[in-house]
């Protein structure tokens, strides 16, 4: 207990004690104001026409703000890129503003219904301040 007295008052003459704790609080600071940041979306239904306007933390997939706002989207394999059912299509501005998606994103798009050249899978795409007042559509499943 002394030696460690010691060495606390050795380190505080020095000015080490308080700086590391500084430091974790303006990261834990930064991170939760990233965190509690929210974009609206909005999400149109192209098998009945319904739009669905939703706020969409920062930070999550695009799949994951549909699904926390119960936005009709199947995502059969939980956002694992092992199916096609998360697929969307973006507006041409919005599509070119993205990372484009990378092999694998592409091979499971080949096998999505009425593919077209802006889809995407929204499980490949992080919600960012970016995507502000941004548009997703979900196409409509011939089959269904
Ligand atoms: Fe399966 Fe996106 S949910 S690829």
């Amino acid at each position: 207990m002394r030696v460690a007295a010691r060495a606390l008052r050795t380190d505080a003459a020095r000015g080490r004690t308080h700086a590391p704790v500084q430091r974790f609080t303006m990261q834990h600071s930064a991170r939760r104001q990233f965190a509690d940041a929210t974009v609206p979306l909005a999400f149109v239904d192209s098998r009945d026409g319904q739009t669905i306007q939703v706020e969409a933390e920062v930070g999550k997939t695009v799949l994951e703000a549909a699904l926390d706002h119960d936005v009709d989207i199947e995502a059969a394999c939980g956002g694992e890129l092992a199916c096609s059912t998360c697929h969307v299509i973006l507006e041409q501005a919005l599509y070119d503003k993205l990372e484009p998606p990378d092999e694998e994103e592409e091979d499971m798009l080949d096998l999505a219904w009425g593919l077209e050249d802006t889809s995407r899978l929204c499980c490949q795409i992080k919600v960012s301040p970016e995507l502000k007042g941004a548009t997703f559509v979900i196409p409509e499943d011939p089959d269904i």
